[in-house]
């Protein structure tokens, strides 16, 4: 396994959408072991596949932080209940965070390694970081989902925290 390096705001490959995972093989296999260890050394709790520069459907999370990964391919968010405001980040624009709205709860459909679909529904932490990690797939980062005072709040960190 190895750790993959990651992508950081402003880079552009973050802003792209991905593309459907057809082939369920080995350099899959491969892929998914390395963005979990990535994620890992990083210290997230999720971490898509444009973070580390592919441009696929593919995204690993582990709420929990104890081993066990969720490995989420070509996912689908097909069912969302109620709205709630949580505090979130992202590990492609360290040290920055934000009060963000998203659904309370989420019906997730995915593909496992194997390319065999799973259901299933979140809450909570696993909901706001599914919901995160798909984003991503598309293209969408948390700070695009701030108002727009908020974001010029953003804009405005940001260019602090590049001339120093
Ligand atoms: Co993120």
């Amino acid at each position: 396994m190895a750790k993959l390096s990651l992508r950081f705001y402003p880079d552009p490959i973050l802003k792209q959408t991905s593309s459907e995972v057809m082939k369920f093989d080995k350099e899959l296999h491969h892929f998914l072991d390395d963005l979990a260890e990535t994620m890992y050394a990083e210290e997230g709790i999720g971490l898509a596949a444009p973070q580390v520069g592919v441009l696929s459907k593919i995204t690993v999370i582990d709420t929990e932080q104890n081993g066990k990964v969720l490995e989420l391919i070509n996912p689908q968010i097909i069912d969302r209940k109620g709205k709630i405001n949580s505090d979130e980040g992202c590990l492609s624009i360290p040290g920055y965070r934000d009060i963000i709205k998203r659904a309370e709860q989420i019906k997730v459909s995915a593909l496992n390694r194997f390319g065999e679909p799973f259901e299933f529904d979140a809450d909570e932490l696993l909901s706001r970081c599914c919901q995160h990690e798909i984003d991503h797939l598309e293209g969408v980062l948390f700070i695009d989902h701030l108002s727009r005072l908020k974001k010029q709040f953003f804009q405005d960190w940001f260019k602090k925290q590049t001339k120093e």
